[in-house]
């Protein structure tokens, strides 16, 4: 049976989106399922592509890969909101033992990328999950002048070039991040197999 990695992410603009998409191309890639969810910002409509998580989108996953826009240098409130809705999905664990991995897009390059991809990362190691970062054998993290770090996949929207999208490495690295967790979910249940 294949692997579920969900892909949550928040993006009022779209960049974040790319960054998702690619990294669902990676976890396809791997043989596994992308489940692209969303969460709405305050007075937002739905998006119209990706349906809005629901916590039971926790439970049913093998994975967890979890992106939001730098704001201020820390995740988007949005993400942080559905967050506190997971209480109870943490108290039963649901997602203890799960590979993870963080992802952002910024306008700047030293604009808080770093602190975004941390804050991320928070509430996956207090629900229990299984951290995983990009490695320096990607040789995108030595090649990059944009996004992309050992701590997770991103993209800098550089002021020159706004609109113009994700990186041709920024890419490769957000594919490889996604391919990374869904082969290491599959790892984990065949030996819990
Ligand atoms: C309220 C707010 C706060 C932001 N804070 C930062 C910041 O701290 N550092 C930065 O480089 N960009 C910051 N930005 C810019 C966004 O991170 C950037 O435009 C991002 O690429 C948007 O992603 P999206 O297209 O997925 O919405 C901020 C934007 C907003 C609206």
């Amino acid at each position: 049976m294949s692997s579920r990695i969900l892909i949550l992410y928040y993006s009022r603009n779209g960049a974040t989106q790319q960054l998702a998409d690619a990294i669902a191309q990676g976890v396809e890639k791997a043989g596994a399922e992308a489940v692209l969810r969303t969460v709405e910002g305050p007075g937002e409509p739905k998006s119209s592509r990706d349906l809005t998580v629901d916590v039971d989108d926790l439970r049913t996953c093998d994975g967890l890969i979890l992106g939001s826009p730098t704001r201020f240098g820390h995740m988007a409130a949005a993400l942080q909101q559905f967050w506190e809705r997971t209480s109870t999905e943490w108290l039963r664990g649901v997602l203890v033992d799960k590979p993870a991995a963080v992802f952002t897009s910024s306008s700047s390059m030293h604009g808080g990328q770093e602190s975004t991809l941390l804050s991320l990362a928070v509430p996956l190691l207090h629900h229990g999950m299984i951290l995983c970062g990009i490695p320096y054998t990607e040789p995108g993290l030595q090649q990059t002048s944009g996004g992309g770090s050992p701590y997770g996949a991103s993209h800098v929207e550089h002021a020159d070039k706004v609109g113009s999208g994700i990186s041709a490495v920024e890419r490769d690295l957000a594919v490889a991040l996604g391919t990374r967790v869904a082969r290491i979910a599959r790892q984990l249940q065949s030996r819990s197999g």
